[in-house]
C-alpha cells in the first residue's frame, strides 16, 4: 500500500536522467505492495523550481511519461547534490487521477512538494484553518494539506529551518503517515518522518561508516511540545499553536560524510540494490539531511526512549526480490516452499534429538504457560494460518484458543487479560488492525508475541517476543510462502509447548518426523502444476469456484477461496463441509463448479457424506486426495493426489495445489498477477 521513495546524492554528482532512473526503479520496488497511480519531483535544470511527473496506472507508464518530458540536454548534465523524491499511490482519499497523485504540493510555485502514506485523520479541520487564510485546494486529498500547512508555517515562521518546519507541521496532524518532504526553499534537503506508518533510510558511502549508531535529538521543552500538542486546529480560525523550536545541539554528533547517498523508502526492498545499511524510523522520528549530513530528532520524548537509532545491516539479498526463470514473483514465491519451509525450520527443530528451540521466545515459555488462554490476531492470509492450526495448539497445549480477524476484534472491544498470550501473526508486519490490535492487548497487560516476516517491521519491534518466520522477501501482493511459514511456526510453538508433557511425545514425535519430510512432499505436490494448469482451463471462464473441506483442512478452503478472489476476481466461497445441508447445498447443481478436499483423517468418513450429498446433486466435485486412494477418486473424474503426512500438517500440502490453481486461472483470465486490482500487499491504513 503507497510506497515512498526519495533519493538524495550530496557531493555524488548523478545527472537527472541517472536521478529519474534510480526513482524509477525504487518504484518498481514497491510497485508489490499494491497502488494505482505513480509521481515523481526533480529540480529544474537551473535548480530553482521543482518539476513534477504523475500519472495514473503502473510504473510503466510514469517511466514512459518521464522519457518523453525530460528530453533536454541539460537533463544529461551531472549535478553534485540533488534530491529526488517519488510514490506508488493506493487511493484512499480521492479517486486515483493524477490531480490526485503524490507528490502533492504547497502553492503552484511547488515550493513544498510531499509524498505521503497512510491517513490523516484530521485533514478536514487543517484544510479548513489553511482554507481561511486563502489557500485554495486542488485535490482531495488529505495529503495536500500537509505542504500546504508546511509552506503556511513557512511564511510565517521565516527563519525555521526545513526539519522544524516539517516538525510543526506533523505536531498538528492526527493520523497513522510516513512522509517525505522537498522544498525549492531549501536545495539539497530532505525532510521525512514516520508515525506508524513505515520509513526507514539507507545509506551508501564510498568508505565504511564510522559509526553504526545516529544520536537522536531533542527538543528544549518536550513536556510543553507534548501539551501544546493537545491543542491542535479543530476548523477553527485561531492561528496555529506556535512550539518551542527543538534544539539541535547535542553531546551526540549526527552521521557526517563527505560523499554520501540517502535513499529514504517505505520498505527494504527498495534500497537494498544500493546499500545494507539501513536505520528504521520509529514512530515520531523525523530525518532530515542537511549539507549531506543526516540528524533524527524526536517529536516526544519518553523515559524508555534509547539515545540513538541502530543502523542495521540487511541480510537480504538483491536476488531474493528478483523474478529469475519465473514469469511472476507469485509463482517464484510459490515453487520456493520446499525451501522457504526449511528456512523456517533451520537452526530451531533438531530431529535427531527431537528438540525445538524458539530462541525469540524461550525465556517467556514459563510465563506462556501459565496463561489463561492464546489468541491468535491477525488479517487475511495470516489469519487463515492461525485458524489451520487452531486444533493442534487445542491439542498441544491443552489451552482455549481463540482466533480472531483483527479488524472485528477491535470492534468489538474485546475482552483482554494480563494472562493472556497474544499472537500478532503477520507477513508484513506492518498491518494497521494487526498492530492497532497489538497495542490495544499491550495496554491492558496481556503477553505479546509477534510471528512475522519482517526483520524491524513495527510488529517486530512492539512485540514483548516473537518467531521471525524466516521465508524470505515475499513480493507478490497474494501471500504463499509466508502462509506456509506462519503455519509451521505455529506448529513449532504448540510441540514446545508440549516438550515435557509424558502423554504428547508419541503424537510429537509423529509431528516431527513429518516435519522433516515435508520439504520432499511439497516438491512432489508441485509436480503437480501442470494438471492443475489444465483443470485452470476447465474452470477459468466460469463465475463462481466453492471449495469444500473439514477439519484440519478448513483453513485450505478459506485460504483457497480468498487467492482465487485475490488473483482471478471470481466469486469463492470456502465452505465448511459439515455447514452443507445448513444452506451452502442450494447452489449445487451440475454446472457450479467445487472443489473438495477428502483425506484419510479422523474427518473421513463425514467429508465423504459431504462428497456423496455434492454428488448426488449432480454436483462434479474436483477432489484433492492423498495419493493412491482409489475408493474416493472414484467418485470424480478430476482429482489431484497428495502425499499422505500427519493429519495437522495435510494443510500446508493441500493449500499448494490452490495456490497453483489460483495462479493458473489468474494467467488464463488475463489477471496481474502480482498486483490484483483494488488490493495492497502491506495494508497500512484501518
Ligand atoms: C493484505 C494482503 C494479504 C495479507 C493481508 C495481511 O490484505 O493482500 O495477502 O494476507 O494483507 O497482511 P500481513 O502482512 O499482516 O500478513
Amino acid at each position: 500500500m503507497c510506497g515512498i521513495f526519495a533519493y538524495l546524492n550530496y557531493l555524488t554528482p548523478k545527472s537527472r536522467l541517472e536521478v529519474l532512473d534510480l526513482l524509477v526503479t525504487g518504484l518498481k520496488r514497491l510497485e508489490y505492495r499494491g497502488y494505482d497511480s505513480t509521481g515523481v519531483a526533480i529540480d529544474s535544470p537551473d535548480s530553482k523550481n521543482i518539476v513534477m511527473v504523475k500519472r495514473m496506472g503502473k510504473v510503466k507508464v510514469l517511466e514512459d511519461a518521464i522519457q518523453e518530458h525530460f528530453t533536454g540536454g541539460e537533463y544529461s548534465e551531472p549535478v553534485a547534490t540533488h534530491i529526488g523524491i517519488a510514490h506508488t499511490r493506493w487511493a484512499t482519499h480521492g479517486e486515483p487521477c493524477e490531480r490526485n497523485s503524490h507528490p502533492q504540493r504547497s502553492d503552484e510555485g511547488n515550493g513544498f512538494v510531499v509524498v505521503h502514506n497512510g491517513i490523516i485523520t484530521n485533514y478536514n479541520d487543517v484544510k479548513t484553518f489553511l482554507r481561511k487564510r486563502g489557500y485554495e485546494f486542488e485535490s482531495e486529498t488529505d495529503t495536500e494539506v500537509f505542504a500546504k500547512l508546511v509552506h503556511h508555517l513557512w511564511k510565517t515562521h521565516p527563519t525555521y529551518s526545513f526539519r522544524e518546519l516539517v516538525e510543526q507541521a506533523i505536531l498538528q496532524l492526527e493520523g497513522a503517515f510516513a512522509v517525505a518532504v522537498k522544498s525549492k526553499h531549501f536545495p539539497g534537503e530532505c525532510v521525512a518522518a514516520r508515525r506508524s506508518s513505515p520509513l526507514l533510510v539507507g545509506i551508501k558511502t564510498k568508505t565504511r561508516l564510522a559509526t553504526d549508531h545516529i544520536p537522536i535529538l531533542y527538543g528544549k521543552d518536550d513536556k510543553k511540545q507534548t501539551s501544546d500538542q493537545e491543542t491542535r486546529p479543530h476548523g477553527q480560525t485561531r492561528e496555529l499553536p506556535v512550539l518551542p523550536r527543538s534544539d539541535s545541539t547535542s553531546e551526540f554528533m549526527p552521521l557526517e560524510e563527505k560523499e554520501v547517498e540517502y535513499f529514504f523508502a517505505s520498505d527494504a526492498s527498495a534500497v537494498i540494490e544500493h546499500t545494507n545499511r539501513v536505520i528504521y524510523l520509529e514512530d515520531d522520528d523525523v530525518a532530515a539531511v542537511r549539507d549531506g549530513t543526516l540528524s533524527i530528532h524526536r517529536l516526544k520524548k519518553s523515559l524508555d526512549d534509547p539515545h540513538a537509532r541502530e543502523i542495521t545491516t540487511l541480510k537480504m539479498e538483491i536476488q531474493q526480490i528478483m523474478k529469475g526463470n519465473y514469469d511472476y514473483f507469485m509463482q517464484k514465491e510459490i515453487f520456493e516452499q520446499p525451501d522457504s519451509v526449511v528456512n523456517t525450520m533451520r537452526g530451531r527443530v533438531r530431529f535427531d534429538g527431537n528438540a525445538i528451540v524458539l530462541g525469540g521466545i524461550k525465556d517467556y515459555i514459563p510465563e506462556i504457560k501459565r496463561c489463561r488462554r492464546l489468541m491468535l490476531i491477525g488479517c487475511g492470509t495470516s489469519y487463515h494460518s492461525a485458524v489451520a492450526t487452531r486444533q493442534l495448539l487445542e491439542e498441544l497445549t491443552e489451552l482455549p484458543v481463540m482466533v480472531e480477524l483483527a479488524s472485528d476484534f477491535l470492534d468489538r472491544n474485546t475482552p483482554i487479560f494480563r494472562d493472556d498470550v497474544c499472537f500478532f501473526i503477520s507477513q508484513s508486519g506492518e498491518t494497521a488492525d494487526t498492530l492497532m490490535a497489538l497495542r490495544y492487548c499491550k495496554q491492558r497487560g496481556a503477553l505479546i508475541m509477534g510471528i512475522t516476516n519482517t526483520v524491524g517491521s513495527s510488529i517486530c519491534r512492539e512485540s514483548h517476543c516473537g518467531v521471525h518466520i524466516n521465508a524470505g522477501p515475499e513480493i507478490g501482493v497474494a501471500s504463499t510462502k509466508a502462509y506456509t511459514s506462519q503455519f509451521i511456526s505455529l506448529v513449532m510453538f504448540a510441540l514446545v509447548m508440549s516438550e515435557d508433557r509424558l502423554s504428547l511425545q508419541q503424537r510429537r514425535l509423529e509431528i516431527l518426523q513429518a516435519l522433516s519430510n515435508l520439504a520432499d512432499q511439497i516438491r512432489k505436490v508441485l509436480k503437480l502444476d501442470s494438471k492443475v494448469q489444465e483443470l485452470a482451463k476447465d474452470l477459468y471462464q466460469h463465475k463462481s469456484l466453492l471449495i469444500m473441506g473439514r477439519g484440519y483442512n478448513f483453513a485450505t478452503c478459506l485460504e483457497g477461496a480468498l487467492k482465487v478472489k485475490e488473483l482471478t476476481y471470481m466469486h469463492s466461497e470456502g465452505i465448511m463441509a459439515g455447514e452443507l445441508k445448513h444452506g451452502p447445498l442450494a447452489l449445487v447443481d451440475d454446472s457450479m463448479p467445487v472443489l473438495m478436499i477428502v483425506l484419510r483423517d479422523p474427518v473421513y468418513v463425514k467429508c465423504m457424506n459431504a462428497l456423496q450429498q455434492v454428488t448426488s446433486r449432480k454436483g462434479c466435485p474436483i477432489i484433492i486426495c492423498e495419493e493412491g486412494d482409489e475408493e474416493t477418486k472414484a467418485f470424480s473424474s478430476r482429482s489431484l493426489e497428495i502425499p499422505r503426512t500427519v493429519d495437522c500438517l495435510q494443510g500446508i500440502l493441500t493449500v499448494i495445489p490452490m495456490q497453483l490453481l489460483s495462479y493458473h486461472i489468474a494467467v488464463l483470465r488475463g489477471c496481474d498477477v502480482d498486483c490484483p486490482r483494488n488490493l495492497a500487499k502491506s495494508v497500512t491504513v484501518e
